[in-house]
């Protein structure tokens, strides 16, 4: 595949990648964790710390209506990004587990009753479980889980077969951050429609590398972390439809989310404040609005034909290598490379790795039924971004290779 992204032009915007690890140039592969951020993103929170900052949506004096704006802009920027229909849909929460959580405890609470079912799949992150198990205790609803293939994919039959008149739920998540399979979410969502099921999309793995376009998916709700999309830490989104979000009473009880006060009773502030609870992440939710300014300059449909191309010739090359297990081979697959290699411990090629100056992931990836499914305690995972290459691809071969050498 041939790309058009200036891939010298794009490293050169991320400080971090000029950083010697081990006294060897950083090959960072740990993005399905987290990204590294350009300085596009770094110069907006100093600039707003700087500049413009003071609390948000309070203030009649300047540096407050200036801060206010900025936030308020990031929060159309998101809209835009995601192809809402309105701001209201926009709500700023820590990360993708809070609004996960906040569904469950939101939604969930007020639509879930004994004997319900929610249905999620074999291949979610923790955090995709967690809070569901958590509702099902709260509330006696059960947890019905899909299963997958040894490819790793979603087997969509039982999938199907599983939305029952009892389904008040369907969460799935978009791509998996162990696997890197990507659900085929537009047909999960029409069939669950068919029966007047709402879906929540898991994104944080998705929303880096591809397109998202929440109305043409028709899901309910989408979820994502800022700092997996080039932004800051401790400052995600939850995507919900109005009416839902409308319907649905608050997570958290405090300022900003109330229209007025009193003991006897209050009344809640309209959406999206309904659910933005306290003093929000003021500069970080400015920082993800400039890492979306940075991706739309370079185009999401861009990044995912590079990305394809350095998955294909990752998977290629790690292929050829004796005793390496690619633990997920589904036919449609973002830029994650899980695999494990005969007689040594994940953990072991992490740090051994680590010794080269090439960052991966070795664990069980917060997807422990995924490990158990495969029947392997850990795997090690490089998760490529727009800005590795297939050079960083050959450093990590050769280090594989080295290691199986000395230790295999
Ligand atoms: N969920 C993150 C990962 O996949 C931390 O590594």
């Amino acid at each position: 595949m041939t790309t058009s992204l200036d891939i010298n032009k794009i490293r050169a915007d991320f400080p971090i990648l000029a950083e010697l690890i081990r006294n060897k140039p950083l090959v960072y592969l740990d993005n399905a964790a987290s990204c590294q951020k350009p300085q596009a993103v770094i110069d907006s929170i100093v600039h707003v710390y700087s500049h413009d900052y003071a609390n948000v949506h309070r203030g009649v004096h300047t540096l407050s209506v200036r801060s206010t704006d900025k936030f308020e802009d990031a929060r159309t920027k998101v809209k835009d990004f995601i192809n809402a229909a309105s701001d209201k849909e926009i709500i700023f929460v820590r990360g993708a587990t809070e609004a996960i959580n906040l569904v469950a405890q939101t939604y969930g609470k007020a639509n879930i009753s004994p004997g319900d079912e929610i249905l999620i799949t074999a291949m979610e992150h923790h955090s995709n479980i967690v809070p569901w198990q958590m509702l099902c205790e709260q509330t006696g609803a059960i947890l019905k889980v899909a299963p997958i293939n040894l490819k790793g994919e979603l087997i969509y039959t039982e999938f199907e077969q599983l939305i029952s008149d009892k389904t008040r739920l369907v969460s799935v998540v978009h791509m998996s951050n162990a696997l890197g399979t990507i659900n085929p979410v537009k047909e999960i969502i029409a069939a669950a429609h068919a029966k007047n099921i709402p879906v929540l999309l898991d994104g944080a793995q998705a929303i880096p590398h591809m397109a998202v376009d929440v109305q043409e998916l028709d899901c309910d709700f989408y979820v994502f972390s800022g700092h997996k999309l080039y932004g800051p830490s401790g400052i995600g989104v939850l995507y919900g439809k109005q009416a839902l979000l409308e319907a649905m009473p608050p997570y958290q009880g405090g300022g900003d989310m109330i229209r007025k006060v009193t003991f006897e009773k209050t009344e809640y502030n309209t959406l999206p404040y309904k659910f933005e609870a306290g003093t929000p992440n003021i500069a970080d939710v400015i920082g993800l609005g400039a890492a979306i300014d940075y991706l739309n300059a370079i185009g999401m449909g861009n990044i995912a034909v590079y990305e394809a191309g350095l998955l294909d010739y990752a998977t290629e090359k790690a292929k050829q290598i004796k005793g390496l297990r690619i633990i997920g081979e589904a036919e449609h697959k973002g830029a994650i490379l899980s695999f494990t290699l005969d007689k040594i411990h994940p953990h072991d090629i992490g740090t051994m790795l680590d010794s080269l100056g090439i960052a991966v992931r070795a664990g069980h990836h917060c997807a422990m039924p995924v490990m158990d499914f495969f029947e392997v305690p850990a795997t090690a995972r490089a998760s490529f971004a727009l800005y590795n290459t297939k050079a960083e691809i050959d450093v990590l071969i050769k280090g594989i290779e080295s290691l199986i050498e000395v230790f295999g």
